[in-house]
């Protein structure tokens, strides 16, 4: 298959009417994206990526108005959310509407609606003219892309267009929230943080602090993995220099230049930012190990440690 590379969402977007696969931006990380309302085209989704067809996709609207057709009930507290937080990083599982197909939400009686707020994503969206089924663009497993360029790696040949777009904003995923019972639940940490959350739904939970909690089924799947192997250090001290290791973190090693790559960051946000891109750039380069300082887990270092755990975890 021949991929297109464009720059315009609305030639992108005509890829979508056509029933076919489009990997575009968001702030978080690119998503590949099909008409959410044509399972054949969301097929062709998973085949791309193969992906696991128990693992339900994210919905990506354009408007307010679209989230009526893809929820069967939003709740006051969802209404609360949304209008505080969309567009944004975050995604709300609410109930689904029967109109569904069932391949978007994998069988489960609910389904994940997020907006995205990049421009490039808006046109996008609202060019497509209906709601857009999306992983990140990756192959299963694999960091996500943060960049077009890393899209392109991954993907060429597989899927119809790239809408090109910069680096990502953010460069973790956005956090998924179950509201589809009372207490809403995190089940996926992210862009937006718990605490940004508790402001406005002050009762809001981490989804493992609850027994019994239901798991997303994402999150039982193997993730973000690079080729190289990563160890975790609280501090660059603990991490082996050499050629084939690589360090991350917000602390500089004493050693830097003993190390084949590193990357410093001035922050968690700009960790995050980072994050996924390094990984790449690790694979490109042959590391053989990277280092990743943890960080604390509050604000965006919740969703941060999340992706830092499973990518250590093989
Ligand atoms: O930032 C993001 O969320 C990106 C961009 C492209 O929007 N998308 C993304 O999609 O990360 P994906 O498919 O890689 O991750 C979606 C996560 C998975 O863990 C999935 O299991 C969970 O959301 N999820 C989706 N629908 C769900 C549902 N109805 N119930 C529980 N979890 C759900
Ligand atoms: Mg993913």
């Amino acid at each position: 298959m021949n991929t297109v590379l464009t720059s315009s969402p609305e030639k992108a977007a005509a890829f979508i009417r056509a029933g076919d696969v489009v990997a575009f931006p968001t702030e978080t990380v690119y998503g590949l994206g099909a008409d959410s309302f044509n399972p054949d085209a969301v097929e062709k989704i998973f085949e791309a990526k193969g992906r696991p067809q128990d693992n339900p996709l994210i919905v990506h609207v354009a408007n307010l108005g679209q989230i009526e057709g893809l929820a069967a009930d939003v709740t006051d507290t969802a209404w609360r959310l949304i209008d505080r937080f969309f567009p944004g990083p975050l995604t709300i599982i609410l109930r689904r509407h029967p109109d569904v197909p069932s391949i978007v939400t994998a069988g489960l009686d609910t389904v994940g609606i997020r907006m995205p707020s990049h421009p490039v994503a808006q046109e996008f969206l609202t060019a497509c003219d209906t709601p857009v089924a999306a992983p990140s663009a990756n192959l299963s497993g694999r960091p996500s892309p943060t960049s077009w360029q890393t899209v392109h790696a991954n993907l060429n040949g597989r899927i119809s267009c790239i809408l090109k777009g910069g680096r990502t904003d953010v460069g973790i995923e956005s956090t998924v929230l179950d509201c589809s019972r009372r207490t809403p639940m995190v089940l996926r940490a992210g862009g937006v943080t718990l605490e940004d959350l508790q402001e406005i739904v002050p009762r809001t939970r981490m989804a493992d602090e609850i027994p019994d909690r239901p798991l997303s089924p994402g999150q039982v799947h193997r993730h973000y993995v690079p080729n190289a192997s990563v160890q975790l250090v609280s501090h660059p001290s603990e991490a082996q220099p050499s050629a084939s290791a690589a360090f991350i973190g917000l602390d500089a090693p004493s050693n830097g230049a003993a190390f084949g790559l590193t990357r410093m960051c001035e922050s968690k946000e700009a960790y995050a930012h980072e994050l996924f891109d390094f990984f790449y750039e690790c694979d490109r380069l042959e590391m053989e190990t990277i280092y990743c300082q943890k960080v604390d887990e509050k604000g965006l270092g919740r969703g941060l440690m999340d992706r830092l755990l499973r990518a250590a975890q093989r």
